[in-house]
């Protein structure tokens, strides 16, 4: 992936939040562990559980995604990918010792997978501009598909949020735009949910 200017306010923005509040959903900019649940729950839906997967997690923070997945039982092979090098070393350091799981800031690291999925890895764009950003996030998901051979999900804050709440540093996507995206240029399987009472989407994109 290029190298975005754009990313390197928001590598500095998630290692002071990691600093200050550890390895806890506000360490991640989240409110609380159960909207983050919420949020996982929809993401995992594209996975075929009845054998055990290999799935890439992009912007996994320190790994709360794979340590849900374990809490239900699923069985998998992980790997977290974070361009903030504190997430990466303090997902290897939560993670000391389990050969399922690890942890890089190096996409060219990671080989193709079954799946791929992405929570809230875009949401803070600071004062980036948005079609700058919606390039960059076009830039991801193109990544996330070429490592995923199954298929893929990834949730983003929607523009259908109200208006009076929504924040200049947030970036508010387009679902229709999204979709329409995946349909034309990933797979013709493909689920827009904005279903469940939180101000953001996910979308799964289905290959097999
Ligand atoms: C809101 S946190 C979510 C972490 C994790 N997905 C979770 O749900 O617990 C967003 C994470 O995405 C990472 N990130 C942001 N942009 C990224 C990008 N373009 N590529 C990889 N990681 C990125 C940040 O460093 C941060 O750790």
């Amino acid at each position: 992936m290029p190298e975005y200017r754009e990313l390197e306010k928001v590598k500095d923005y998630f290692a002071e939040k990691l600093e200050i509040h550890g390895a806890t959903p506000r360490g991640v900019d989240y409110n609380s562990a159960e909207a983050q649940e919420i949020r996982f729950l929809q993401l995992l839906k594209v996975f075929n559980t009845s054998q055990k997967y290999s799935l890439l997690d992009f912007g996994s923070g320190f790994g709360a995604m794979y340590d849900y997945l374990l809490r239900i039982g699923h069985q998998l092979h992980y790997v977290g990918y974070d361009i903030s090098l504190p997430m990466v070393e303090k997902g290897r350091e939560l993670h000391l010792h389990n050969p399922d799981c690890w942890f890089t800031a190096n996409i060219a690291d990671v080989p193709v997978l079954d799946y791929a999925t992405l929570c809230g890895t875009f949401n803070m764009k600071l004062d980036a501009d948005y079609d700058a950003w919606t390039k960059i996030v076009v830039e991801c998901l193109r990544q996330m598909s070429d490592h995923a051979s199954r298929g893929f999900s990834f949730n983003m804050l929607t523009k259908y949020s109200d208006a009076d709440r929504m924040r200049p540093d947030l970036y508010y996507a387009d679902p229709l735009f999204f979709f329409d995206y995946c349909k034309r240029n990933f797979s013709k399987n493909v689920a827009l949910l904005h279903d469940y009472k939180l101000y953001d989407f996910t979308i799964l994109v289905r290959k097999d």
